[in-house]
């Protein structure tokens, strides 16, 4: 089974390209937290798989809460991590090792692949030829690690690891702040980034978006999905443009 959890349908891509060729079954972390989804029972020989986004070299915060509540019965099965990430993966792979190794989840493989980095206030994704070219060059990093997947490999080849990320992990949680995020007057009231966001931080009242709780996950879903590219955070983001994975 292979658990994903995706704000612009990177880490979701990465982990549907892999259960297409492993056979393995698939699940959403935010629709599994939205059902109240903790207990699974693995197969005797399927893979076990986390796939995600890296997060300020760490890991998004509805991530971690989903591996401190889940349960997993295991039976000698696979276990691995793809992180996908935008310049460099930081603490992430071993921050989610050690997260699972105190569930008994011990992993076999860590894995990560570069692809568009969605952290907009910085990064500019206006260039969609740029981005397709990025997402080519990631489905070739995908064939190889699914390759390692299907042979069983064991090790850590996450080769975008950088010792002493933790600093940067930390400034995670100013940076949840949602006074940060804001709506412009051309929004239309149409609901979806309340419907899709994984932390339940918005409601749409008087037909506008309401950010109703002091943190999110800062996934910056809604700011990409928004049809009128009408939610922003800070000065950039309008030049940097809405990306999701095609
Ligand atoms: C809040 C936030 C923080 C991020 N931090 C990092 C980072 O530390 N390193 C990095 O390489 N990419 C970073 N990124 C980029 C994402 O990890 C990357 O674009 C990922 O593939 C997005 O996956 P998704 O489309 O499945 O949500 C960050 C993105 C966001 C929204
Ligand atoms: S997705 Fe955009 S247009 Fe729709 S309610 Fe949210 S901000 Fe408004
Ligand atoms: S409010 Fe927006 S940025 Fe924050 S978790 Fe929800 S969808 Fe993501």
């Amino acid at each position: 089974m292979i658990f994903y959890f995706s704000a612009t349908g990177n880490s979701r891509h990465i982990a549907m390209l892999i259960a297409d060729k492993t056979g393995d079954r698939y699940a959403d972390i935010t629709e599994c937290q939205k059902k109240d989804l903790y207990n699974f029972i693995a197969d005797k020989n399927e893979n076990i798989g986390f796939v995600f986004p890296v997060y300020n070299f760490g890991l998004p915060v509805t991530l971690c809460r989903f591996i401190n509540k889940m349960n997993i019965k295991i039976n000698g099965n696979y276990i691995f991590t793809v992180a996908t990430y935008g310049g460099f993966s930081g603490g992430a792979s071993k921050i989610i090792r050690i997260m699972l190794a105190k569930k008994k989840i011990n992993v076999n493989a860590q894995y990560s692949v570069r692809m568009p980095d969605t952290w907009t206030p910085i990064y500019d994704l206006s260039d969609k030829g740029k981005n397709a070219k990025t997402n080519i060059k990631a489905d070739k990093t995908a064939d190889k690690i699914i390759k390692k997947i299907i042979k069983k490999r064991n090790g850590n080849f996450d080769c975008r690891c950088i010792p002493f990320s933790d600093y940067f992990y930390k400034d995670y949680d100013n940076l949840r702040r949602t006074s940060s995020l804001s709506v412009e007057n051309t929004c239309i009231g149409c609901g979806l980034c309340a419907e899709k966001c994984p932390e339940n931080a918005i409601e749409i009242r008087n037909g506008n978006p309401v950010w109703v709780k002091d943190k999110c996950a800062m996934c910056l879903g809604c700011l990409h999905r928004c049809p009128q590219f009408a939610i922003q955070r800070g000065e950039n983001t309008k030049k940097h443009g809405q990306y999701i994975h095609p």
